[in-house]
C-alpha cells in the first residue's frame, strides 16, 4: 500500500481586511467582546469578483508550483467547501479546467469546516489503493456571502480565504497515517442556511425570512466542540500509536480560541505546539486547516519526521481527525534542473534561481542525511 506524501501546499487570502473596529460601525459589538470570546481581531473579506473558484485557482498554484508539478499531472482535485460559486456545477471542475488539469477527475466534498481533512482522507485513500498518483486537496469558503451584517452572533466570526495541498504517492511512511472521521446528523440545525436548497428553493419567502443566511446555535457548537474533539483526538493518536506528547504541531480548525484553549487543556498540549492564526483570519471554515498548515510550514515549525495532528469540526455537524507525519519533497536531482522547478522561480533574477536550487540541494542532501542517520537529528536538538 502506498501513502500519500504532501508535497506541496498553498494559501490565498483576499486583501480586505475586515477590523473588529469596523465591526462595531455596522452591528452592536466591540473588539473586546469579540477578541475576549473568540480570538479574532480581524478576517479577509472577498471583494465582488473573487470566488471560490479564483481564491483555489491561486493556492492551488502556489501549492503546484512548491511540488514542482503542472496542473496536467494531477488525476483528481477534491475541494472541501460549503460556499460554492453555483449549486451546479461543482467548483472542482471550474478549478480543474484553470489549472489546466485536464487528466484530473474533479468533485466538491461538502462537510462543514472539518471538509478539508474529510478531503485528505479521501485524496490519501485514492492513493493508498494505487488508482491515483498526484492528488490535490483544496479547503476554500466564502461565508461572507451567506452572511446577515445584522445578526452579531454570526457576522463577527467569519472570514473568506483557501488553502491547498498536493499529495503524491509515496513508498515511506508519511503523510496521513491515521484519520477518525464522523457525523452528527441529529444536530443538522446548529449550523445551517435553510433556504436556497432544494427543501427551500429561492423564493420570496425565502429571502423575507432571512432564510439565505447562515443560522448558528453557538452555545450548541461550543459545548459539541469542546466534548467531541478531545474524545476523537485521543481516538486518532490510538490508531497512530501515539500520545499526545508525541505531537509536534496540533493544528485545529480556527473557530474560536476558547475552544482551542479547552481542547488542549483536556489533551494536555501546552500551546507553544498548537498553532493559531485565528486573530489575523477568523473562521474560515473548511479553509482554516490548510491555511494554517500552510502558515506553520512557512514559519517553519514543521521538520522531516514530525507528527502533526488536524482536528475539525463543523456544520452537519462532522468532525475529523487526522495525524500527519510530515515529509520533505521527493526532489530528485532531475527535477531540480527541471524547466518546472526553474519556472516556479520567475519571475525572479538569475541569482534567485541560484539560491533556490541550492536550497533545493541541500533539503535533499540534508533528507538523505536523516534517511542514513535517523538517530542525528534527535541528537542535535
Ligand atoms: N457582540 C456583543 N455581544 C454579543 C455578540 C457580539 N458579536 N454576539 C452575542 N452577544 C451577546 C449575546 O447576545 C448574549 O447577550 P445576552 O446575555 O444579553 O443574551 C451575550 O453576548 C452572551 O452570548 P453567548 O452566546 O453566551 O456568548 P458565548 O460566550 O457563548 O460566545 C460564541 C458566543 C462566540 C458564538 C461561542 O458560543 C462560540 O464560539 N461558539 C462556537 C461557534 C462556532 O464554533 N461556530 C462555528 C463552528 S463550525 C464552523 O466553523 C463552520
Amino acid at each position: 500500500m502506498k501513502y500519500a506524501r504532501i508535497i506541496g501546499w498553498g494559501k490565498y487570502l483576499p486583501e480586505k481586511i475586515l477590523s473588529n473596529q469596523d465591526l462595531e460601525r455596522i452591528v452592536d459589538t466591540s473588539d473586546e467582546w469579540i477578541y475576549s470570546r473568540t480570538g479574532i481581531r480581524e478576517r479577509r473579506i472577498a471583494t465582488p469578483d473573487e470566488t471560490v473558484t479564483t481564491m483555489s485557482v491561486a493556492a492551488s498554484r502556489a501549492a503546484l508550483a512548491i511540488a514542482g508539478l503542472d496542473g496536467d499531472e494531477l488525476d483528481l482535485i477534491i475541494v472541501a467547501t460549503s460556499s460554492p460559486d453555483y449549486l451546479l456545477p461543482a467548483a472542482a471542475s471550474m478549478i480543474q479546467h484553470e489549472l489546466g488539469a485536464e487528466h484530473a477527475a474533479a468533485f466538491d466534498l461538502r462537510a462543514g469546516c472539518a471538509g478539508f481533512v474529510y478531503g485528505l482522507a479521501v485524496g490519501t485513500q485514492f492513493i493508498a489503493t494505487g488508482m491515483y498518483h498526484h492528488v490535490l486537496v483544496i479547503g476554500a469558503e466564502i461565508i461572507s456571502k451567506f452572511l446577515d451584517w445584522q445578526d452579531r452572533d454570526t457576522c463577527v466570526l467569519f472570514g473568506d480565504g483557501a488553502g491547498a495541498v498536493v499529495l503524491q504517492a509515496s513508498e515511506e511512511p508519511t503523510g496521513l497515517l491515521a484519520c477518525c472521521l464522523g457525523s452528527s446528523g441529529a444536530d443538522y440545525d446548529a449550523l445551517f442556511v435553510p433556504g436556497g436548497g432544494s427543501k427551500y428553493p429561492f423564493c420570496q419567502e425565502v429571502l423575507d425570512r432571512g432564510w439565505h443566511h447562515i443560522k448558528m446555535n453557538g452555545r450548541r457548537l461550543y459545548r459539541f466542540a469542546v466534548t467531541t474533539l478531545p474524545q476523537v483526538a485521543l481516538e486518532v493518536l490510538a490508531m497512530a500509536g501515539l500520545a499526545p506528547h508525541d505531537i509536534t504541531l496540533l493544528i485545529p480548525h480556527q473557530a474560536n480560541a476558547r475552544i482551542v484553549q479547552s481542547v488542549c487543556e483536556r489533551l494536555e498540549i501546552p500551546e507553544e505546539r498548537v498553532f493559531i492564526n485565528i486573530h489575523k483570519y477568523g473562521n474560515t471554515s473548511a479553509a482554516s486547516i490548510p491555511i494554517a498548515l500552510c502558515e506553520a510550514v512557512e514559519e517553519g515549525r514543521l521538520n522531516p519526521g514530525d507528527h502533526v495532528l488536524l482536528l475539525g469540526f463543523g456544520a452537519g455537524l462532522t468532525w475529523a481527525a487526522a495525524v500527519v507525519r510530515w515529509g520533505v519533497p521527493e526532489l530528485s536531482i532531475s527535477r531540480l534542473f527541471s524547466w518546472n522547478f526553474i519556472r516556479e522561480c520567475v519571475p525572479v533574477s538569475e541569482a534567485t534561481v541560484t539560491a533556490r536550487r541550492a536550497t533545493a540541494l541541500l533539503t535533499v542532501l540534508t533528507h538523505c542525511l536523516w534517511q542514513l542517520f535517523p538517530g542525528g537529528r534527535e541528537r542535535s536538538l
